[in-house]
């Protein structure tokens, strides 16, 4: 079963476009003498059976309208950042792009999870030229964005491997020694950020 129903084929085409207009972002920051947005950019359409699956766990019924307006994720980005400031510059310009509006922020940055996660997540809803769920065209179309920085990305990483391996019951010395690392990832983030407007200053 299709649980995005009519709208299934749209949602590759809307990834595509929703990452060519934040490579356009990038670009146009470049052109204009300031740093590229972020390192690498990743997109991905959530599969039919992980989406079926998280309706099912919130209790939604496994319809089209939970898929793409109960849910939020159908379509993911996560904008990988050399530098701390480099990801709030992205937000800003989300924030001005014509082309969305923000329905929803999380800034784990500044309130990271207990665990340590740190990531700056975004819910957009994004106008697209394809016919949306409500059956309007132009359609709206909801778009999650995560944005974070290379080491919170190496993080998570390790974070979700562990969470796997142990099925989400890791040993207490274990998820300390993650915190830990948590906390030198944003002492890390910090510094090579002090660094790099120290440099800066001499060019
Ligand atoms: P969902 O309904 O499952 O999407 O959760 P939510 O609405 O509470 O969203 P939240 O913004 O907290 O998390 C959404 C996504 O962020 C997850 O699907 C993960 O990709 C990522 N994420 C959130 N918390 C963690 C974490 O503790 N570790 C890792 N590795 N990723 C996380
Ligand atoms: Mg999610």
């Amino acid at each position: 079963m299709e649980i995005y129903g009519p709208c299934a084929d749209n949602l590759p085409l809307i990834l595509n476009d929703v990452l060519d207009r934040i490579k356009q972002l990038s670009s146009t920051q470049v052109a204009n003498g300031h740093p590229k947005l972020y390192e690498h950019l990743i997109g991905r359409v959530k599969a039919n059976d992980s989406m079926t699956e998280k309706c099912q766990r919130k209790g939604y019924p496994a319809t089209p309208e939970s898929a793409l307006r109960k849910c939020r994720d159908a379509v993911g980005i996560r904008v990988v950042c050399n530098f701390i400031d480099d990801v709030y510059r992205c937000i800003d310009l989300l924030r001005d792009a014509d082309w969305c509006t923000i329905v929803k922020e999380k800034d784990y940055i500044a309130n990271a999870k207990p665990n340590g996660y740190r990531s700056y997540h975004l819910i957009l809803d994004v106008v697209t030229p394809y016919q949306d769920i409500d059956g309007q065209t132009p359609g709206h179309y909801f778009v999650e964005i995560q944005l974070r920085t290379i080491a919170m990305d190496s993080w998570a990483s390790l974070e979700h491997r562990i969470a796997y391996k142990f099925e989400g019951n890791a040993p207490e010395n274990l998820l300390k020694e993650l915190k830990a690392c948590a906390d030198m990832v944003d002492m890390l983030d910090a510094k090579m950020f002090s660094l790099k407007e120290a440099i800066t200053a001499f060019a």
